[in-house]
């Protein structure tokens, strides 16, 4: 069961969790956050698995200062002044990454965009002592509401997690605001707890509402991760010019043939393999070879999730899939 410390008394141990790649529940002012060290792939890989997300929705990157944001991503004028007027508190800003930044790209689901906050209190410190970004979602169980106090976290992820950050209840106790800038205008992609006409007075224009091609409303997004080299699952024999994704210790026949291959992990462990997933398809996809083969792999754990998103990196292309 997970220790719950009240935030006084926890730094050590949290910087000591997060330095090993484990995860720690920490209070924002918004909700509770299940944190991750957001430049390594396994803490990341084990967010996702604590939450039981049968999918990887990318997740936000908490900053401690706006500084460490610029180093993560290309600041606009715009989304600089929203920055400058709204942080640290429940705003979301996204943006493109600042290409090399150390983002494992599974906190972003492989997008080339990053969306960002700065947030209060504990948090804010934290990130700090770290020197590094922590990825957090909210810290519940899919499908579940998000936590306000260390105890709903505790009696949800408790057992899966093995420290929980006691800072009383969230002062918002609902999640931020996200805003995307585009060519000047911004558009609401999800409400939040700071309001839009608070976001519209200081950026002196309306937020754009409601989705449109390639956009996502809450829980639900349309842009996804795709190669460019066409995709094939759940392939046993490979074809001449193909790149092969591999997994575990047994090989598809014609492997040797590959023009190019990765393992996502050869001991068939599905947390470095989540940690592997697009960081591996888009070094395949860069190969120039024909298509992408990738060999079966389990949907066990998360393998459900490892295996939504190769499915919808292996969809027709003029379809385009919404995720919950
Ligand atoms: O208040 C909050 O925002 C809390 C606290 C812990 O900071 N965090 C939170 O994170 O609500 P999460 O992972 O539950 O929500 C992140 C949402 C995703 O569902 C997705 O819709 C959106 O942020 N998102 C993340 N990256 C994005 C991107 N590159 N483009 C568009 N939307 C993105
Ligand atoms: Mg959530």
């Amino acid at each position: 069961m997970a220790e719950i410390v009240a935030a006084g008394e926890a730094m050590e141990r949290a910087l000591e969790l997060l330095e090993g790649g484990d995860v720690v529940a920490i209070p924002t002012e918004t909700v509770y956050g299940l944190a991750g060290d957001a430049t390594n792939g396994i803490g990341v890989a084990r967010i996702f698995e604590a939450k039981g997300r049968p999918r990887f929705n990318p997740l936000i990157a908490h900053v401690a200062d706006l500084a460490m944001a610029e180093r993560i991503a290309l600041f606009d004028p715009l989304s600089k002044r929203l920055a400058q007027a709204l942080w640290p508190g429940p705003l979301t800003l996204v943006l493109p990454q600042r290409p090399g930044n150390g983002i494992h790209p599974l906190v972003t689901a492989g997008l080339d965009t990053i969306a960002l906050r700065m947030p209060k209190g504990f948090g804010g410190d934290l990130i700090t002592r770290l020197g590094r970004p922590l990825a957090a979602p909210s810290a519940n169980s899919s499908g579940k509401i998000s936590a306000t106090t260390a105890e709903a976290v505790a009696a949800d992820l408790g057992a899966r997690i093995r420290l929980v950050v006691d800072g009383g209840a969230t002062p918002v106790g609902l999640e931020s605001t996200i805003v995307k800038v585009e060519g000047g205008t911004l558009r609401l992609l999800r409400p939040g707890g700071i309001a839009a006409e608070e976001i519209e007075a200081i950026a002196g224009i309306k937020l754009l509402r409601g989705a449109t091609a390639g956009i996502e409303a809450p829980g639900m997004l349309a842009s996804h991760y795709a190669p460019g080299a066409p995709v094939r699952l759940n392939v046993e024999k490979i074809a001449k010019g193909e790149a092969l994704l591999a997994f575990g210790g047994h090989r598809a026949e014609g492997w040797q043939g590959a023009a190019a291959l990765r393992n996502l992990s050869a001991s068939g462990d599905l947390r470095e393999a989540a940690s592997n997933l697009f960081a591996y398809l888009q070094e395949l996809d860069r190969s120039g070879a024909t298509s992408i083969a990738v060999e079966p792999i389990p949907f066990d754990g998360l393998g459900e999730a490892i295996n939504d998103r190769l499915a919808r990196a292996a969809a027709p292309r003029d379809i385009s899939t919404s995720e919950t």
